[in-house]
């Protein structure tokens, strides 16, 4: 029997979305999950309450306003619409948004500040290290992987020394170890708890918390000079929300039972450094911290510069936002990475969503409709039930039972899955009644029962398909002819035969039309034809330097001076290049350049040329190259040419370049 039990409080977050770019369906998944978990958790009857927002702040979201030419604060104000628009179009139940510029939560962020230097938890220092400025963080000497870039996002990473404010982390090592070894579900799946219990026994350094580098931040109260740490500003977010620390305010009731759910990538920061951070203080660290898989598509990492970034707005509109959730919830063991294939949510559709769900509904509506006119009864007592009906409510009730201990655990694939289960042995129930002969001889009690089981498994479906389908959901409870809302039913009808009174049902379009694949895919063709050229026409205006743009502040970043060419040396077994002995002026240079196939060495000699002399120094066969040549290139008749940018004979190697 179904226990829907009441676990008390629960309190879900999502991360807070950067503003640097549009969502896409990585953002979608986890806003979905948590939905999902959170509107599970309110038909429990759990004091619920779930948060999402954006993450303002930091130099990434400085970076890109200026390479649109606005203030970060401008940028924010338009991108966060983007944010709150798609999670309106997914039918997300949030029952707060944050923003991290928003005073309630800077205000927050800087009482963390002044508490944490007030009991001696954060110092003044200086740091120094290789930085990396997407992933916002300092990369420790250990990790940096070969040719300096950062061991996640494998970009090149940035040498930065600064004054900084830094907060004892080493001293929680220990306290953090303990609390884990106590509560082994507090990071999940398994996995990602030996990975962090790892790294944290590996032994924790005092973490840098404030930048002098950048101004788009929250300023360090009493030293303006420097803002606080993206992170850090960030993890606040979960509380400030709930009003932290005002008496008698939100966050009492709802900060004992916080869960955060986050990407694998950011696992760490909510499972070492915030419970630090939180024990510091003082406030219970979170229950739990889960760290879902990540998406590809089609096999391929998703980047925008490859054109396969999945638009969740594209997919909600072409699919549906039910079965375009149905399908991320479904198709991956929550907590693995996965796979995105359009192709593979059209047969999951077409399989589960077409074929069973909606062919039960329809096949049970149809019926009643045609052999009762629409009507049955509604207090079909039990004991008019017989083994193969009792079979099935047994079922059902397991159903129950076994989605409550999934969805308890995050398996929300799991729990799916248990649905589906249910919904095919409600098919399966169909063809072994087989009501139509029940119906053609008359006998009217057993066809009641087996209308009122079908129509019983529906209605117990709709209630547990609405955290996952919440449209859905209420269709079927519309066309059963049921009263209320399904989004109001609570584990009290979570019972068999709950229903009295005569049941006259409503039967509607059907709830997920079959998707023709050979129509399919020809629609599919055309789009991406679409897509392509309207890609190569944003290419093109790039190309002329129309989109794209960047600052002047960017643009005086690149120190480009004239160089004399002073020898050329042909690098065995590389039949493109050529080490080019340099003269700046004011210091020698070698470059590793790839003209060979264009230029002799004679016509090279003595030319003066531009050279970007500050780009990071890279190693070619095992030559360290210091600095790039500028020159202009083409395709002419199938041909690749090059022409370097020179500049006059008599004019002094070393001057700069504007
Ligand atoms: N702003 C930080 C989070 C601060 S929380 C205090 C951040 N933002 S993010 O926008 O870059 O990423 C947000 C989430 O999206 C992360 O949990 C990340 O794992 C997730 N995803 C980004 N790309 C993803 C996929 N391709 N697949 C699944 N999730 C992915 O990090």
């Amino acid at each position: 029997m179904m226990t829907g039990k009441n676990t008390g409080g629960f309190y879900l977050t999502t991360p807070i979305y950067y503003v640097n770019d549009v969502p896409h369906i990585g953002h979608a998944y986890t806003t979905i999950a948590c939905d999902a978990l959170a509107r599970w958790h309110r038909m429990r009857g759990d004091v619920t309450y779930f948060l999402t927002g954006v993450d303002e702040h930091g130099q990434k979201v400085q970076q890109a306003a200026e390479r649109r030419g606005m203030t970060p604060i401008e940028l924010c104000d338009e991108v966060v619409v983007n944010f709150r628009n798609l999670w309106e179009v997914l039918e997300i139940s949030n029952d707060d948004f944050i923003r991290t510029t928003e005073d309630r939560h800077i205000e927050v962020v800087q009482h963390f500040f002044k508490t944490l230097e007030e009991k001696g938890d954060i110092y003044k220092g200086t740091y120094e290290g290789w930085y990396c400025v997407p992933c916002e963080t300092y990369v420790p000497d250990g990790q940096i992987g070969d040719g300096n870039i950062c061991p996640d996002c494998k970009r090149p990473l940035t040498r930065m020394s600064e004054e900084s404010y830094f907060f004892r982390l080493s001293k929680y090592q220990d306290d953090l170890i303990k609390h884990y070894e106590l509560h082994q579900d507090a990071i999940m799946p398994k996995a990602r708890y030996n990975e962090v219990m790892s790294f944290i026994r590996s032994g924790l350094q005092d973490l840098s918390i404030s930048r002098t580098t950048l101004k788009w931040g929250i300023p360090v109260p009493g030293d303006e000079r420097h803002v606080v740490y993206v992170w850090l500003d960030a993890l606040i977010n979960y509380i400030s929300a709930v009003n932290y620390p005002v008496p008698g305010k939100a966050w009492e009731t709802h900060w004992p039972n916080v869960r955060h759910m986050v990407g694998k990538d950011i696992i760490r920061f909510h499972s070492v450094i915030w419970p630090a951070i939180l024990m510091a203080m003082g406030l219970n660290v979170p229950v739990r911290v889960f760290a879902h898989g990540w998406w590809t598509v089609e096999g391929e990492k998703m980047s925008k510069s490859k054109g396969n970034v999945v638009d969740p707005f594209e997919m909600a509109a072409l699919y549906g936002k039910d079965a375009f959730r149905y399908f991320l919830l479904r198709e991956v063991p929550f907590g693995n990475d996965g796979d995105f294939s359009e192709l593979g949510m059209v047969q999951r559709i077409n399989s589960d969503l077409a074929n069973d769900l909606g062919n039960l509904l329809n096949r049970t509506l149809q019926m009643i409709e045609k052999y009762r006119d629409g009507r049955i009864p509604g207090d079909c007592s039990l004991n008019c039930m017989n083994e193969t009906d009792e079979a099935l409510r047994r079922l059902a009730e397991k159903t129950l039972d076994d989605m409550d201990r999934e969805m308890d655990g995050f398996a929300i694939d799991s729990s799916l899955k248990t649905l589906m289960a249910l919904i095919r042995a409600g098919n399966k129930y169909i063809d072994e009644t087989q009501p139509w002969k029940l119906g053609s001889d008359g006998s009217g009690e057993r066809l009641d029962a087996v209308l009122r089981t079908l129509w019983e498994v529906l209605r117990l479906s709709a209630i547990l398909a609405y955290p996952y389908m919440p449209s859905t959901a209420a269709r079927m409870w519309a066309q059963l002819g049921l009263s209320g809302r399904v989004s109001e039913a609570r584990h009290s009808s979570w019972q068999w035969g709950k229903t009295s009174g005569e049941i006259k049902v409503n039967r509607g379009d059907v709830l997920f039309p079959r998707i023709d694949v050979a129509v399919w895919r020809k629609e599919k063709a055309a789009r991406d034809a679409a897509k392509k050229e309207a890609a190569s026409v944003e290419g093109q205006v790039t190309e002329r330097g129309g989109a794209d743009q960047i600052s002047i502040e960017d643009f005086k970043k690149l120190d480009i001076r004239v160089a004399r060419i002073e020898a050329v040396d042909a690098i065995e077994k590389a039949d493109k290049l050529y080490k080019l002995h340099l003269d700046l002026g004011f210091e020698r240079r070698t470059i590793v350049s790839g003209i060979r196939e264009f230029y002799k060495p004679e016509e090279l000699i003595g030319k003066k040329i531009l050279v970007l002399c500050n780009l990071k120094p890279a190693k070619f066969r095992g030559i360290e190259s210091q600095g790039m040549l500028l020159a202009a290139e083409t395709t002419l008749d199938g041909r690749e040419l090059i022409s370097l940018a020179v500049v006059d004979d008599d004019f002094p190697a070393g001057s700069p370049v504007h």
